[in-house]
Formats: structure tokens, sequence, C-alpha cells
């Protein structure tokens, strides 16, 4: 069933958290349907602009429908990731629930308007707005920003913000940063400055960008089978997760982990069989991993067995 994020972010405030999953093809909506329904989970699946173009806005929807199809149990929201006005304009006539408006590289006053003018065309059409205050690192699409002008969300612009561009969530830079090599693998998550945002704005959902495992072994093992990804590559803790949901975080989101998923997934599959061409048996291997990876998702995000407990219409 498609709702509305409001609907979950109610039920899941300082409780648990939605896991938010970018999705790109076939493979990765089947997997991620599977476990939703499997864990009795609800879920965002969100797109973002290069995966949009990569299968074409009207296939990837029509993928996500038809799952909504396959598997008729699972409760879901259908979210733009890291979008432009145009982006957001385009996806809010597709059927989108949520849309995120990322001004967060322009001045403040720039995002404050950017994401007011999305908010002006989204909430007729009772669509959802996140925006992003603070600026992450990594690589996301194809922007990517180095560590020295990463920005930690400043709690004291939080409430500013949230009022003057009427967004409904907030996406927060506290030391995450996209991609496999972030900086909170030294660092850490910011908790005294994701708990002043939460003091400046209570109840108000926050969501945490950049919030892959990156797990060791698996860097490890894909570069064991002829990778070569750094060392230092390193993700956000099952702990650190677990600690944030109280101080607001209602949605997280992951991409990275199901991408080294399926590196690890056909870089196994095709050194062990070296003599096959075949799409259709990797994919089959990936749509099961993809599956129990999430199932194990949920449980760390407190968010299994959830589904069935939002009382839906
Ligand atoms: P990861 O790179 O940690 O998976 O984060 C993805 C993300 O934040 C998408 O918006």
């Amino acid at each position: 069933m498609l709702v509305s994020p409001h609907i979950l972010f109610n039920h899941c405030y300082g409780k648990y958290t939605i896991a938010a999953v970018n999705v790109f093809n076939m493979e990765q909506i089947h997997g991620l349907f599977a476990a939703a329904e499997y864990s009795s989970t609800p879920i965002i699946v969100q797109v973002t602009p290069v995966a949009r173009n990569y299968a074409h806005p009207t296939m990837i929807m029509a993928m996500i429908k038809a799952a909504a199809k396959i598997y008729p149990k699972v409760v879901f929201s259908i979210h733009l990731d890291h979008g432009n006005e145009t982006h957001a304009l385009d996806a809010i006539d597709q059927g989108y629930t949520s849309v995120m408006i990322d001004a967060s590289h322009d001045d403040f006053e720039s995002n404050i308007q950017r994401t007011k003018t999305v908010v002006e065309a989204a909430h007729p059409r009772n669509v959802f707005v996140e925006a992003e205050l603070g600026v992450l690192s990594g690589v996301e699409d194809d922007l990517s920003v180095a560590e020295n002008h990463a920005k930690y969300t400043d709690p004291c612009q939080a409430k500013e913000f949230v009022d003057r561009s009427g967004c409904d969530s907030l996406a927060v830079a506290i030391g995450t940063s996209h991609g496999a090599y972030k900086f909170s693998g030294g660092k850490g998550l910011q908790f005294a400055v994701l708990e002043k945002i939460q003091q400046a704005l209570p109840e108000f959902p926050l969501v945490l960008h950049g919030s892959s495992g990156v797990k060791r072994n698996d860097i490890d093992e894909i570069n064991r089978l002829g990778g070569a990804l750094l060392k230092n590559a390193s993700g956000v803790t099952d702990e650190e997760i677990k600690k944030a949901i109280p101080y607001g975080i209602c949605k997280v989101n992951i991409a990275t982990d199901l991408r080294l998923l399926w590196t690890k997934v056909h870089r196994l599959f095709f050194a062990e069989h070296p003599d096959q061409f075949d799409p259709v048996v990797p994919g089959k291997m990936y749509m099961e991993a993809y599956k129990t990876f999430m199932i194990e998702r949920f449980e760390v995000f407190g968010s299994k067995g959830k589904a069935s407990a939002l009382k839906l219409n």
C-alpha cells in the first residue's frame, strides 16, 4: 500500500526508523519488496535522478508499481532522492508520495527559497517534502564533495530553516557521508549536534543520509575476488543507528551497501563459474542476498513487524 511518509514518521518517531533504500534496477526492487513483505516492515523506496535516467523515469515507476502488486502487503512510500526543482515537479506529476529538494550546497537564503518553491508545488498535491541543511561529503550520483567542504548542520539555523521553507522533514549533516569511504568511520556521528537539532525541532522528523554500514568483511571479500576498493572503506555502525533513533532520526538512507552486495555476489559467481555468462543465475542470487541483507537491517532499525501495527484505512 502506497502511503505518505507522514504516516510512517508519526508512527516511528523516537521508537524505530524507516529504511529508505535507493533502487536502480529490477533485482533491487524485488529484493527490497520481498524483504519488506517477509518482515512486515514499512519502507521508503527512493530513486535518484541518475537512477531515473538509467532505467527511464517511466520504467522505474512501472517496476515499483509492479512490485506493489506482486507483494501486496508491503506498506511503502516512493521518494525522489536528491532532486532539483525540475526533478521534483516531474516526480510529483508521476505520483511520488515524497520528494527531496537538495539545495544544501547553496547559501542559507537560497536553500530556503528553493525548498519553499518545491513545498508550494508539492503540498497542494499532498506530496511530502524533505530538505537538507548542512553539507555531507562523499559521492552521490554525479556530485562529489571533498571532506574539507563538508559542513555539519547548524542547530541554530535549523528551526528558522524549517519554519521559513515549510519542509516536512530535514536531512541533517552530523558526520555521515555518501559512498563507501565515510569519515564517520573515524570520527563517528556527532550526537551533540544531533541533540541540539532535536531540541530546536522537537517531534520533527530528521533524516540520516549516508547510513550504509560498509562492512569490513564485504570489502575484504570483494578485494580478494579482484576488486580494488580502498582499505579505509567504512560506514555507520549498527550501534550508531540505534542510538540516533531516540533523537528523531525517522529515515535512514542506504544505497552503497546494496551496491557492494551486487559487486560481491557477481564477483564471486563469475570467479567460481568462469565459463558462464547468463545474467539470470547471479541475478537470482543477488535478489536472495539482497532480501537477506535487508531483513537483517530491518531488525537493527527496529522496524520489523511495524507494517501491521500501522493504522491504515
Ligand atoms: P550511503 O552511500 O551510505 O548508502 O547513503 C546513501 C544516501 O544517503 C542516499 O541519499
